[in-house]
């Protein structure tokens, strides 16, 4: 096992052929590690999480058992697109746990940002240990702790993972990927045949979109959230945003204007754009996102998403304003 600092002299990991090394070495370090024994890995769909997957499957195949629990405040396709992945196109042993019913009834009412986060990460733990618990024989836990993790590991990335696992799980940990920057990752993630929509997708908070749909969760205001997102995310693709501007997203507040839809009086929320540059996350400037690309994304959004009449632009960078709004 590695220890827990990146040696000065390990080369960046910066083409495909430097991954396909460093691949072809962890599977001998894992196989080496775990033997005949089995792993489990909370597979969120984020980019650590799937790398450290497929990386585990080329290794040690149905070893793995992957749990990928739906919160319900995913975006769109996600969950989708975990099972097409890696039930379908790697054949991995995937366990999915569809528990937005058991997280919704929770945050019903609740509107306090940080208990919020405290009820999602808490019941995140709870559903994954009760999975655990059926399983027989697991030996190892792995995970998709990255260099950073490790060089932050003063409590502030700690209070951003929702991952986070009750000490009583004594597993033996498996973490392929602890030495590399994201960047890194990334390109490992390429090698090892993951989709480019998968490996370079934006920053996403462990609690989802239950940080953006703003003070108390309602499952109408939840899925014009969701599908409002859905509308940025395809127009920033099409209009080759995506791959540039750092994180986008649309946050709802829990408050109604009155507008006209159909010559008649409209009661909706407002969806609120959101686009950001920055580097550490530590600082942000906004992206200008073009004039006509703002109409036609206000026309969108106001036409195609139920419950919506208003769409707004935040221009705050950050400071005064977080990345997040909650
Ligand atoms: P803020 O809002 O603090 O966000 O400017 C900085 C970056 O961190 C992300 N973020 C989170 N990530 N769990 C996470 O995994 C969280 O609870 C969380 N809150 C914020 C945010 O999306 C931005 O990229």
């Amino acid at each position: 096992m590695h220890n827990n600092v990146r040696p000065e002299n390990m080369a960046r990991i910066e083409d495909f052929a430097q991954a396909q090394a460093f691949i072809d070495e962890q599977i001998a370090a894992v196989r080496e590690q775990v033997g005949s024994k089995k792993v489990l890995l909370a597979l969120s769909g984020g980019v650590d999480s799937s790398v450290v997957a497929a990386l585990l499957i080329k290794a040690i195949g149905k070893q793995l058992v992957c749990v990928h629990v739906n919160h319900g405040l995913l975006r769109k396709g996600e969950p989708e697109q975990v099972i097409r992945v890696f039930r379908e196109e790697m054949d991995a042993n995937l366990i999915y746990v569809d528990a937005t019913d058991r997280f919704l009834d929770l945050l019903a009412g609740v509107s306090d940002p940080e208990t919020k986060r405290k009820i999602i990460g808490a019941e995140f733990i709870n559903v994954f240990a009760e999975e655990a618990a059926k399983l027989e024989g697991i030996s190892f836990l792995a995970q998709g702790t990255i260099y950073p993790d490790i060089l932050e590991s003063d409590g502030v990335k700690a209070h951003h993972n929702v991952g986070g696992l009750p000490e009583d799980m004594d597993f033996e940990l498996v973490e392929p990927v602890k030495l590399l920057y994201k960047d890194e990752v990334r390109v490992v993630g390429e090698a090892l045949g993951l989709p480019r929509n998968m490996v370079y997708r934006q920053p996403f908070p462990g609690p989802g979109l239950g940080v953006r749909c703003l003070g108390a969760i309602t499952r109408d205001r939840l899925h014009a959230l969701r599908e409002a997102d859905a509308i940025l995310r395809e127009e920033f693709d099409k209009n080759g945003l995506a791959g540039k501007v750092w994180q986008y997203f649309v946050a709802i507040p829990d408050m109604k204007s009155v507008g006209v839809k159909d010559g008649k009086r409209y009661e909706g929320w407002p969806a609120i754009i959101r686009a950001v540059n920055t580097t550490d996350a530590m600082t942000a400037t906004i992206e200008q996102i073009p004039y006509p690309l703002l109409h036609h994304l206000t026309e969108r959004i106001t036409h195609e998403v139920p419950g919506i009449n208003r769409v707004l632009l935040d221009l705050t960078p950050k400071p005064t304003g977080t990345i997040e709004w909650e």
